[in-house]
């Protein structure tokens, strides 16, 4: 198992480079067998998450080239099989793969996802879009299979803006006969990133980033190369840090209106940001203002940055809320943050935080992948030493994390035990 220790209360001085979206590029490297031919994708983050996926790939017999971020993708020799629940449950992504296989294949044969345990994290919206557009799906315990005769073009409602779903019924649609339209769509980034590498391909998908997404079904997909965006939440969770412990600290590569609700709240706490084409600086200072969050679908304010927030609001003066309306079980940072020394009482899906508070090291774990960002964010910020156990959730997610804040003069260690 491997853990980190952290010596906080260091101002932290320079640049930190944001990488590529996780949350893209999991969906990607799944997209990327839908070319008849070849796929390079640049800008792909070193995480564990891209390493579980090029293993999948691998089940499949695709050709995988790897470069110092980036990768060549050939799908030209794959087999279509079923992927073993060990991949399947390695990370919730794994179920791009059901949309990606069935829109190449007209069949996909896989496990129910893994990922963070934030929530009963159901796919009900996926599998209903594969039936809208014509397959049949069947299951076995955990073991789904999704096929049809043909894939028809179809009018799909989302009862929920679901990010997943609405990207699985892309890949599914882009080869199927006809016109889909996906209304309440989910508008991440992310999606739009997507959108425009299967186009590259000679997909046609217009309405990316609206709530309404018309795809037109195409017979090929050639040959493309694509850059994966800059990762918001990344940049959002080191944007937290610098209003912590920056003295300034530069997040670079950031697309800033990614993160608009996010410095909308810092700037309403106080926080002195400089906002530039595609970079943040930020210094930290004292007397934050306490303020609410209320996390919804994009725009909004992410839920993957309402965790690493929640720190910031430990160090505010007076009393804020945090309400989170995405996931069921998204406050498992809350006893380590008390262990820490926040005050912090929770009631249903709303959190309430008293500050500010001193934060004082200890022995703190990492629940889930952005609980355990917080938990560096709170461990930069502590006095003494916080040691975090179960990083591999938050190596997951972050890449170079221990050398980009070392970098910027953390005292902070990788440790294997
Ligand atoms: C994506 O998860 C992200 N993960 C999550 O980030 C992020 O929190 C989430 O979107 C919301 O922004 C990836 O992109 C890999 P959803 P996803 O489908 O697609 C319910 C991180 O920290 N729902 O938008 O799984 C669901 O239970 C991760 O990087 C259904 O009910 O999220 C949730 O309440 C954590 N049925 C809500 O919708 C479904 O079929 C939003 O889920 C699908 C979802």
């Amino acid at each position: 198992m491997k853990i980190m220790e952290i010596e906080g209360g260091k101002k932290l001085t320079g640049t930190i480079r944001i990488s590529g979206a996780k949350n893209a590029t999991v969906a990607l490297i799944p997209a990327a067998i839908l070319t008849d031919e070849e796929a390079t994708i640049c800008n792909i983050p070193e995480i564990t998450d891209t390493e579980a996926l090029c293993d999948i790939l691998k089940e499949l017999n695709v050709g995988v080239k790897r470069a110092s971020e980036s990768i060549i993708i050939n799908p030209e020799q794959m087999e279509n099989k079923e992927i073993s629940e060990k991949f399947s449950k390695k990370l919730r992504a794994s179920y791009y793969f059901m949309g990606a296989l069935l829109g190449k294949y007209k069949k996909a044969v896989m496990y129910f996802p893994g990922g963070c345990s934030i929530g009963a994290r159901p796919i009900d919206l996926h599998l209903k879009g594969f039936e809208a557009l014509g397959a049949k799906v069947t299951n076995e315990g955990n073991k789904y299979t999704v096929e049809a005769e043909e894939l028809h073009g179809a009018n799909i409602y989302l009862d929920i803006a679901s990010v997943g779903a609405t990207i699985n019924i892309m890949l599914a649609a882009v080869k199927a006969k006809g016109k889909t339209v996906i209304e309440n769509a989910a508008k991440e980034p992310e999606i739009v990133n997507i959108a425009t590498f299967l186009n590259n391909m000679g997909a046609k998908i217009t309405g990316a980033g609206t709530s309404s997404i018309k795809i037109i079904g195409v017979d090929h997909l050639g040959k493309c190369f694509h850059e994966v965006i800059p990762d918001r939440i990344e940049a959002g969770t080191y944007v937290i840090i610098g209003a912590l412990c920056g003295n300034p600290l530069k997040i670079d590569n950031v697309i800033p209106e990614h993160i608009d609700s996010l410095l909308s709240k810092l700037e309403e706490a106080g926080v002195i940001l400089e906002v530039g084409a595609d970079y943040i600086l930020v210094q930290s200072g004292e007397n934050y203002k306490a303020v609410d969050i209320k996390t919804a679908v994009y725009p909004g304010f992410a839920t993957d940055l309402q965790q690493p927030f929640t720190v910031l609001q430990t160090q505010s003066k007076g009393k804020s809320k945090t309400t989170e309306t995405i996931w069921e079980n998204r406050f498992m940072h809350i006893p380590y943050l008390k262990a820490l020394g926040a005050n912090i009482s929770v009631k249903n899906q709303t959190a309430t935080i008293i500050g500010p508070t001193k934060l004082t090291g200890c022995e703190v774990v990492a629940t889930d992948l952005r609980a355990g960002a917080a938990m560096v964010v709170a461990g930069l910020t502590a006095e003494g030493k916080t040691t975090i156990t179960n990083v591999e959730h938050i190596l997951r997610g972050y890449e170079q994390i221990v050398e980009k804040l070392t970098e910027v003069g953390a005292k902070i260690t990788l440790k294997e035990i």
